[in-house]
């Protein structure tokens, strides 16, 4: 199988493929951002081009408009959309509950924007996204440059009184300058290892001025798809309280390929 991908980009790849299953024609579709993303917006734009669907894709980052135009599908904005049937994502962490941690690719403020907006949200996953408790890998929260060393300051102070194990916080950088998202802002990571209440430091962490939005998905995903690098593709919904398997078989000269 997929003899020329490696067995996490195997894993993403058919966890994409299952997901756009789910696509159906006329569909305003969210397009997540991140490396499992992109493989969806590939997969996505195959379909495309060779079914003729015909959908309106929202991008989450420039990163991922670029991808969805150069793939052939139609990019509209989330204005001119309004409201999505669909969007499909990655993620850095799902739990049990299906809450999860996002922007490690520092896209979580349109992702979660793009994925309220919409009546349903499916997130793709290798397994190694899958987690007990939230909270080991480092929690995104985007900031304004005015000011955001206080601001750090002042959100360090706060989520001491949550419960979290940590409550150190980094500016992300890129390279030697502060990454900058795409609205300008920068990133804080926070380093907090296990977090209790999700939901109590969601909303402690959006009290703070400076504070744009933080990368807690809660109560925002319905259905996960974990992807196998045997093939094999688990479907959790939460929604129904089902979980099924499947399995994706495809040709190591598929078109998806030819972009790599
Ligand atoms: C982008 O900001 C993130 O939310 C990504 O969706 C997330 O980091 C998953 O990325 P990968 O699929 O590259 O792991």
């Amino acid at each position: 199988m997929a003899g020329n991908l490696s067995p996490i980009d195997t894993a993403k790849f058919v966890a994409a493929k299952r997901a756009v299953d789910f696509v159906e024609d006329k569909m305003r579709v969210g397009l997540g951002t991140g490396s499992t993303a992109a493989w969806m917006v590939r997969t996505l734009g195959e379909r495309v081009r060779e079914e003729g669907l015909s959908i309106m894709g929202v991008p989450t980052s420039s990163r991922t408009a670029e991808l969805a135009s150069q793939v052939g599908i139609t990019v509209v904005s989330l204005d001119e959309a309004r409201w999505l049937d669909l969007t499909i994502d990655g993620t850095d962490e799902f739990d049990g509950d299906l809450n999860l941690i996002k922007g490690g690719g520092g896209a979580h403020l349109q992702e979660k924007i793009v994925a309220t907006a919409s009546d349903t949200m499916v997130v793709i996953a290798d397994p190694s996204k899958q987690v007990e408790h939230l909270g080991a890998f480092p929690l995104p929260v985007e900031v304004i440059p005015f000011g955001w060393q206080t601001t750090k300051a002042l959100l360090e102070e706060a989520i001491d009184a949550t419960d979290v194990l940590g409550t150190s916080g980094t500016l992300r950088m890129n390279g030697d300058a502060p990454f900058v998202t795409d609205e300008g802002n920068h990133i804080i990571d926070l380093h907090l290892q296990r977090i209790g209440d999700a939901r109590k430091l969601s909303l402690v962490l959006n009290q703070i001025p400076g504070i744009v939005e933080n990368g807690l998905f809660i109560d925002i995903c319905d259905r996960v798809v974990i992807g196998h690098p045997d093939g094999r593709v688990e479907v959790i919904d939460i929604n129904e309280g089902t979980q099924e398997e499947t399995r994706i078989d495809f040709a190591d000269d598929d078109n998806i390929f030819l972009d790599l």
